[in-house]
């Protein structure tokens, strides 16, 4: 994190301060957006805005910047890396007032944050070997649709699959899997892809969807509807998406073995086209700068 953009302006990461009387920090009561940057262009950018613009409207806060004041100062974090990967973080919070009450103050003036840090390149074993995962009950709230900071149960999930020797977990909630931690959630079935339909349960993933765009693009059959933790337990292939991790192949869940123990075939292909939409919009960003020059 080179520099922080808080409230208007750009400033060192030692002097980008909030009050503590914040009401992000005081009750969660704030909303964000991780977005990817390849090749110094955030991927998905609008996408990634209206989503946020969605969890701002749930949560009855005004959105504090325009479309093109977001992009603005998003496209400047891009850069800070000088073209290597990144993922920009944004938050808004409510702002800070002099005392600490739930209620919502008449004026509202919020705290808007943004910075941006390298993106890890992808560990090349978990495209051989794939990661392992744990089923959990889903103790999270009900509107688990709007990308609100409030991440305890969140926490605690991944903090228990850490426990059990599992790299994350899928939470269950009336018998369903709903999505992971951080992640949404895909299986194979019959050949056939599968992930639960948006709603309150969970995340409306970035990634998510473009997996979807993708599948449709190459012909793969798909389906968004509910997932049984029987159905999960008998996929032969089971996925998870996100904007950091892509998508990461599960090879153990709860202890058993997936398919074959290896990250499946239709993973490699949606793997692979994956691949190839990001490498698209580096492809973009290079003739752009040679343009430019
Ligand atoms: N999280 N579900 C949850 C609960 C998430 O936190 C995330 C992303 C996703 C996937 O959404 P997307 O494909 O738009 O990244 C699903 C981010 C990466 C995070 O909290 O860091």
């Amino acid at each position: 994190m080179d520099r922080v953009y808080l409230n208007g302006r750009f400033v060192s990461r030692e002097h980008a301060c909030v009050p503590v009387t914040d009401r992000g920090l005081l009750f969660g009561d704030s909303v964000y957006e991780v977005i990817p940057a390849y090749g110094g262009v955030p991927f998905r950018l609008a996408q990634h805005l209206q989503r946020l613009e969605r969890s701002l409207a749930a949560i009855r806060l005004d959105n504090p910047l325009s479309r093109s004041a977001w992009e603005a100062v998003i496209g400047e974090l891009c850069g800070d890396g000088g073209g290597e990967d990144r993922s920009i973080y944004v938050q808004v919070t409510r702002g800070a007032y002099p005392t600490r009450n739930h209620r919502i103050p008449a004026e509202v003036t919020p705290t808007v944050i943004a910075f941006s840090s390298p993106i890890p390149q992808r560990d090349p074993r978990i495209a051989q070997k794939g990661i392992a995962v744990i089923t959990t009950p889903d103790i999270r709230w009900h509107r688990c649709d709007i990308k609100a900071t409030t991440l305890l149960a969140n926490i605690l999930a991944q903090a228990e699959a850490v426990e059990k020797g599992a790299d994350d977990a899928i939470f269950v909630r009336d018998g369903l899997a709903t999505e992971g931690t951080a992640s949404n959630l895909f299986i194979v079935a019959e050949n056939r892809l599968i992930t639960p339909p948006k709603g309150d349960q969970l995340l409306p993933g970035i990634t998510r969807d473009l997996v979807l765009e993708l599948a449709k693009e190459a012909g793969v059959p798909y389906r968004e509807t509910p997932i049984t933790v029987d159905s999960l337990a008998q996929a032969t292939e089971v996925w998870l998406t996100s904007s950091t991790r892509e998508i990461a192949p599960v090879v153990r869940l709860d202890g058993r073995t997936v398919g074959d123990g290896r990250p499946g075939p239709l993973w490699r292909r949606m793997d692979r086209l994956f691949q190839q939409a990001k490498e698209r919009l580096r492809q973009a960003a290079r003739k752009r700068d040679e343009t430019n020059e």
